[in-house]
């Protein structure tokens, strides 16, 4: 769980801490830091940390849980999207990045289905970060801290890139878009859930504005609280797709008949101010070539 990693080009070393690799350079991760700050206070006053216990049932925590609405609409995501990997991988375990994986929830529930899972974010905390994850759990799947924009990895690598909420993040959508099908093998794919996305730049920013504003009042800063824009534009993801070589499918997945919006916006507090006026379908780009 401990040494060094070595860079096979260049010699530089990249330490292994707690079984997590470091592959950032000490000045990239300075650059993320005040970000890092923030969010971490931002999670734990509002409820999202969890204990390992609930940990291994994501996504379907106790009902009496903080968020558990919210919950119960990402395991409808989380579903679907196991079918789309029942179905590309017919039988056989595909090799699978799971980007932003923050606690590595979702790493684990397709570790143990038996894919080759690999979780990177910035974040290693110990409660809500790649450091979360349950000693007996970790040995499962690799853990690798790095930022979405500039993968670790070599060229036509994965079967699939996940990225759960956590697209939305990249500080350049386009860079990170093309980083992603640069390491997916041809016919790979990279799959988005639970990432919000909105029809027009306006929508987008007035959402983060709420938020913003929000965070203003309750934590009493703001400009840390994403590490990128914060929403994702429908065509801007398109013609990043477009550029990257990835095809692009939308599947519907949480319709908003107006009898939920109510229950739903109440149930997710503060998290609701930044996906209203979103569609978070999951979104499909395969790697045409
Ligand atoms: C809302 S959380 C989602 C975590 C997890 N995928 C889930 O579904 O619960 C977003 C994650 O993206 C990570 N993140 C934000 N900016 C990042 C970046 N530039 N590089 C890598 N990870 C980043 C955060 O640290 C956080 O863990």
């Amino acid at each position: 769980v401990g040494g060094t990693l070595s860079c096979a080009s260049c010699g530089r070393g990249y330490p292994l801490v707690d079984g997590i690799a470091t592959l950032i350079s000490a000045e990239d991760l300075d650059r993320y830091q005040p970000f890092l700050a923030h969010y971490r206070r931002v999670r734990a006053a509002e409820g999202w940390l969890v204990d390992p216990a609930t940990w291994r049932t994501l996504p379907y925590p106790p009902p009496d849980m903080p968020h558990a609405a919210l919950w119960r609409r990402r395991s409808r995501s989380f579903e679907r999207l196991l079918a789309v990997l029942a179905d590309r991988g017919r039988g056989r375990p595909l090799a699978i990045l799971d980007l932003g994986a923050g606690n590595c929830w979702l790493t684990w529930q397709l570790a143990r289905r038996g894919h080759r899972v690999e979780a990177l974010d910035i974040n290693v905390d110990a409660s809500d970060g790649l450091g979360a994850v349950p000693e007996d759990a970790a040995g499962a799947f690799g853990r690798t801290q790095a930022a979405l924009e500039r993968l670790p990895y070599m060229a036509g690598q994965l079967d699939v890139v996940v990225a759960a909420a956590s697209l939305h993040y990249a500080r350049d959508l386009a860079a990170a878009t093309a980083e992603i099908a640069r390491i997916l093998r041809p016919g790979g794919a990279m799959i988005l859930l639970d990432t919000p996305l909105y029809r027009t730049a306006a929508a987008g920013q007035a959402a983060v504005a709420r938020r913003l504003a929000d965070q203003r009042l309750h934590y009493g800063s703001d400009g840390a609280g994403t590490s990128g824009s914060g929403y994702i534009v429908v065509w801007a993801l398109r013609h990043a797709c477009r550029r990257a070589g990835l095809s692009y499918r939308e599947v519907p997945l949480h319709g908003r008949p107006r009898a939920l919006v109510g229950r739903i916006r109440r149930a997710f507090g503060s998290a609701w101010r930044t996906t209203q006026g979103a569609q978070m379908p999951l979104v499909i780009g395969e790697r045409l070539c």
